[in-house]
C-alpha cells in the first residue's frame, strides 16, 4: 500500500462551472469541503456561461471564507493556494484563477492549477486506503465521459472516451425530453428506483475499442416518446418512472460493458469510478458487482466527492505541491 505523505495545507478554488467551491486540506486530510450550487440556471433548463460568471463572483469570497472559517486555519498557516485550470467555462475560470492569484500576491505564496478531470480522478486519495498503481479509472461527468488509465498520482492515460455526448449529457437530456429540471441526472436517478428498467428497450451503441456515443440514445428516446405521445398524450406523466428506469439501465450497461473489457485487456486489479455520474445508484451498484465477479478492488467515492467539489482539487494540489509542481503568475486560466 502506498503511504500518505504528511506536509502542507493547502486552500482550493473549484469554479469550472456553476458550482463555486472551496476546501481546505491539511496533511492530506480536509477540515473543509465548503460547495455554493448556482440554482439560478435551473429556470433555462442548462448552464447559462455568462450569468455563471457573475455568480461566481458573487460566491467566491464568502465561500473562500467559510472554509477558512470551517477549517480554523489562517490565511499565514497556508502553504499553497491552488485553483482549477480547466477544461471549463472560460468567465467561471476566470473568477476563480484569478482570485485564487490575487490571494497568492497578497500572501506571497505559490499558486497550483489543477486539472478538472485529473482532480476528479484525485477524489479517491481522499479515502482513507490509496490505491496501488495502476487502476483503471471510469470517469463520467457533466461534460466527459473517459476510461483512464491511472499510472501514478497525477499521471493518466486516456484509454477511451465518448465520441459525442458525455453520461452526463445523457442523462441530463433525458430529463429535459421528460419535462424535468436541470440538471435533471440525479431526479432521473431518483424516479428510476421507482421503475421498471425493463420497460422499454432503447439501443445500445457499438463503438470500437473502449469508446462510448450516447447521442443515438438521445436520438431514440426524442423518436420513441414522439410516436407514444401521437396515440397516448399523457404517456410520459403515465409511464415516468419506467422510462426513467430503462434509460439510467441502458446507460449504465453501456459504460460498463465498454469500461469491463478494457479492464480485463489491462489486466487491471484495481478499478474506480469518478466525476458526477459516479453518484448514480445503479452505476455504484453494478460497478461494486462486476469488481466482485472479477476480484478486482473497487473504489467509489463518496457522494459529495463525486460532483464538482474543492475537496478533489485541494488533494491534487497537495500531491503536486510535494513533487514542487508549482504554477506561476503567468499560467493561464486554462492548461493547453
Ligand atoms: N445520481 C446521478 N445520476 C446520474 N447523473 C448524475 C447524478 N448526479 C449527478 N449527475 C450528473 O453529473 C453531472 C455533473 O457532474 P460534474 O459536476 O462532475 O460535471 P461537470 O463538472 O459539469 O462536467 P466536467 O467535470 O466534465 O467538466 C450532471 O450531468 C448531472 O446530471
Ligand atoms: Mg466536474
Amino acid at each position: 500500500m502506498t503511504q500518505k505523505q504528511d506536509t502542507v495545507t493547502i486552500l482550493a478554488i473549484e469554479s469550472s462551472c456553476d458550482d463555486t467551491a472551496a476546501a481546505v486540506i491539511k496533511d492530506s486530510k480536509i477540515l473543509a469541503n465548503i460547495v455554493a450550487s448556482q440554482t439560478l440556471h435551473s429556470e433555462y433548463g442548462g448552464v447559462i456561461p455568462e450569468l455563471a460568471g457573475r455568480a461566481h463572483q458573487q460566491y467566491i469570497l464568502p465561500v473562500v471564507q467559510q472554509a477558512l472559517q470551517k477549517a480554523d486555519i489562517n490565511l499565514n498557516d497556508l502553504d499553497a493556494i491552488a485553483y482549477t485550470r480547466g477544461p471549463g467555462l472560460m468567465g467561471s475560470l476566470l473568477v476563480g484563477s484569478h482570485f485564487a492569484k490575487g490571494l497568492a500576491i497578497a500572501l506571497n505564496k505559490p499558486t497550483i492549477g489543477i486539472h478538472h478531470l485529473e482532480a476528479h480522478v484525485a477524489a479517491h486519495y481522499l479515502q482513507d486506503q490509496l490505491p496501488e498503481f495502476p487502476f483503471l479509472c471510469l470517469l463520467v461527468s457533466g461534460g466527459h465521459t473517459q476510461i483512464l488509465l491511472v499510472k501514478d498520482f497525477l499521471n493518466m492515460e486516456i484509454i477511451g472516451s465518448t465520441k459525442d455526448d458525455a453520461a452526463g449529457e445523457a442523462f441530463d437530456k433525458t430529463a429535459k425530453m421528460l419535462g424535468l429540471p436541470y440538471p435533471g441526472g440525479p431526479l432521473v436517478d431518483q424516479l428510476a428506483e421507482l421503475g421498471n428498467a425493463n420497460a422499454f428497450s432503447f439501443p445500445k451503441s457499438k463503438m470500437e475499442a473502449y469508446d462510448y456515443s450516447f447521442s443515438g440514445l438521445k436520438t431514440s428516446l426524442l423518436y420513441f416518446l414522439k410516436k407514444q405521445k401521437e396515440t397516448d398524450p399523457n404517456f410520459i406523466e403515465s409511464r415516468l418512472n419506467d422510462i426513467c428506469a430503462s434509460m439510467r439501465s441502458t446507460i449504465v450497461e453501456s459504460l460498463l460493458s465498454q469500461f469491463e473489457k478494457a479492464a480485463i485487456d489491462l489486466n487491471i486489479k484495481t478499478v474506480g469510478i469518478a466525476g458526477g455520474v459516479s453518484a448514480n445508484k445503479l452505476l455504484r451498484k453494478e460497478f461494486e458487482k462486476m469488481a466482485q465477479k472479477h476480484q478486482w478492488r473497487s473504489m467509489i467515492p463518496a457522494f459529495e466527492y463525486c460532483t464538482d467539489n474543492a475537496a478533489m482539487i485541494a488533494i491534487a494540489g497537495h500531491y503536486k505541491f510535494i513533487n514542487n509542481e508549482l504554477g506561476s503568475l503567468n499560467d493561464l486560466p486554462f492548461a493547453r
